[in-house]
């Protein structure tokens, strides 16, 4: 789960890292009583859980609390890469002398964490880290270790952040691992022209597998901010919107993982994750299409299944049940394999849904489903 800026902020605060003066509403006029409180001048920042919003014009500076709240009125319900604003926070406005980019993250791919830092951060750390790696330091983190202050100074010294920076790393560290966090990341840390040493914008993202040790985050902070994934959840589907067309059913999360990726080497993108895992019912099959058939962004649907102790028969079985409870408006390629693949494949010839397609291969079915995503009409035969 990703946290909103604010809550970010507030886990920052209680480890120690300082943070500007700051406070959230959904109302511009409570945004100008609340500038008042700053002292009159506050930056009006747009509560998303998406990067850019500065860029997005999410984040704007206002001179006095009548400025405060014209632009809470303006950033409040405006639409930041498909996120809807629903909350500004107002924040102190600092006098920043440098900005700095911190962050730890679970790399899976090295098996350890890593410390990325630059000396450049800022909005524009993307564009720096990739026309200029070398000005961003990536350092591993033994996670038995930690971060201790020598490990901290060795990642400042490699990045060349400033010696008060140090801290702010031994501290971020401990909000990683005692947050249960698998992200955290600060961008940008500031220095002022006074010498402090500020976080004025974070990023966190919990891991999901601890949240029973985190009872901190009841069921309000935990809500899906994105409808098709709060139904999905309520019916407990393993399900994660993306931003494709082409919609996704498999069975075990290997092999929807892979789906995905022969999707996108298709040319086309897919549009969720969903996997509907081992013994999957009708039921769950109906659920998952009905999720997937309501994403207005589908244009074909993908199910791919490997039977192993789900028998393919039994997919096929629930395909054609869901048929009936949910009105198939996409086309839906139709991959089966593996146990009882030759039952399965019969049942779906004999329900003979001119919506329904079979492919014998991922790579073809993946590849007519890009089709059918990109020209709906080539479902008809010549
Ligand atoms: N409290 C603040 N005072 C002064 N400038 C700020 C403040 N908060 C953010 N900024 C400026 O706005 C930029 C963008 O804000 P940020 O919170 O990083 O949003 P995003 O990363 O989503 O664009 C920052 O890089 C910083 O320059
Ligand atoms: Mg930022």
């Amino acid at each position: 789960m990703d946290l909103y800026e604010h809550q970010a902020r507030e886990l920052f605060a209680e480890h120690g890292i300082v943070v500007p003066r700051a406070e959230v509403t959904s109302s511009s006029k409570e945004a100008r009583a609340i500038a008042r409180g700053l002292g009159g001048r506050a930056v009006v920042k747009a509560q998303v859980k998406t990067g850019g919003r500065g860029k997005a014009g999410g984040v704007k500076l206002a001179a006095d609390p009548a400025a405060a709240e014209l632009t809470a009125r303006q950033i409040l319900g405006m639409d930041i890469k498909g996120h809807t604003v629903r909350k500004v926070m107002l924040a102190q406005p600092v006098d920043i002398e440098s900005e700095f980019y911190v962050s730890y993250v679970l790399d899976r791919a090295t098996g350890t964490f890593l410390a990325i830092a630059s000396a450049e951060g800022g909005m524009d750390i993307e564009e720096v880290a990739a026309t200029r790696p070398e000005a961003v330091a990536r350092i591993p983190v033994d996670p038995a270790e930690g971060v201790t202050t020598a490990a901290a100074a060795r990642i400042a010294h490699a990045a060349g952040l400033p010696p008060q920076a140090v801290d702010v790393l031994v501290r971020l560290w401990g909000v990683l691992t005692r947050e249960d966090a698998l992200l955290v990341e600060v961008n940008p840390l500031v220095r002022t022209a006074q010498g402090d040493i500020l976080a004025l914008d974070g990023k966190v993202t919990l891991d999901d597998n601890a949240r029973f040790r985190q009872q901190r985050w009841g069921a309000q902070e935990i809500a899906h901010d994105d409808p098709l994934e709060a139904r999905a959840a309520a019916k407990g589907l393993n399900y994660v919107k993306l931003d494709g067309e082409v919609g996704v059913i498999g069975n075990g999360a290997g092999l929807v993982m892979s789906t995905l990726d022969v999707v996108a080497g298709c040319g086309a993108r897919p549009a969720n994750f969903l996997d509907i895992g081992g013994g999957a019912s009708a039921q769950v099959m109906a659920d998952g299409l009905g999720v997937i058939l309501d994403d207005p962004a589908v244009r074909s649907v993908l199910v791919n299944v490997f039977g192993g102790i789900t028998a393919c028969d039994a997919v096929a079985d629930g395909i054609v049940r869901a048929l009936e409870s949910v009105r198939l408006t996409k086309p839906l390629v139709v991959r089966l394999d593996g146990n009882n693949a030759a039952r399965g494949r019969a049942i779906l010839d004999d329900r003979a849904h001119p919506l329904v397609r079979q492919a014998t291969t991922m790579d073809g079915a993946a590849r007519q489903a890009a089709d059918l995503a990109r020209d709906p009409a080539c479902l008809n035969p010549a």
